[in-house]
């Protein structure tokens, strides 16, 4: 079977989009599932462009025994036909996407990803976004962590092969 390809987005691509994408392959090292997708991450925005994870949440990930491999990079129209489902961390994420996949979609026919927050799949938080933390404390990137560790979790007993 060939691997789901899933790809996060948040604004910058330097906070909860690496973070989603760090917490999801520790649970696929976990499991021993990595051969089954194929992970990425992006940001609506193009600030931070080739930055490594923001140090904060690089940090706090680290301290949970997690790596955040990502380099960030601006998502693009062609993203929406490289992946099965695109998880964003909240509405502003949500509305560009899918105004990306609007504006994409005359000239790049054929399958678009499915589109959806990434709160969806939390089985004990009932936020509906992942708050960005770029500008808060030290708490913001602790408790981003514990959001998308539920969110992951969920995520992956969804898409799990049976
Ligand atoms: P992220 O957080 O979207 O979770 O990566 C942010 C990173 C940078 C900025 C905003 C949010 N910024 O304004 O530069």
């Amino acid at each position: 079977m060939s691997p789901q390809r899933l790809l996060f987005v948040c604004l910058g691509n330097i906070c909860r989009s690496p973070a989603a994408e760090g917490v999801f392959l520790h649970l696929l090292a976990h499991e021993g599932l990595e051969d089954q997708f194929v992970v990425d991450s992006a940001g609506t925005g193009s600030w931070h462009v080739g930055k490594p994870a923001d140090r904060r949440m690089l940090a706090a990930a680290e301290r949970r025994g997690i790596a955040l491999p990502s380099r960030a990079r601006q998502i693009e129209a062609a993203d929406l036909g490289r992946f099965d489902r695109i998880l964003t961390m909240d509405n502003d994420n949500l509305a560009a996407v899918e105004a990306l996949a609007r504006r994409g979609a005359p000239g790049s026919p054929g399958q678009q990803a499915l589109i959806e927050p990434i709160t969806r799949h939390c089985r004990q938080f009932g936020l509906q976004e992942v708050p960005d933390p770029y500008y808060g404390g030290e708490d913001g990137f602790e408790q981003v962590l514990d959001l998308l560790e539920d969110a992951c979790g969920g995520l992956l007993e969804h898409l799990r092969p049976h």
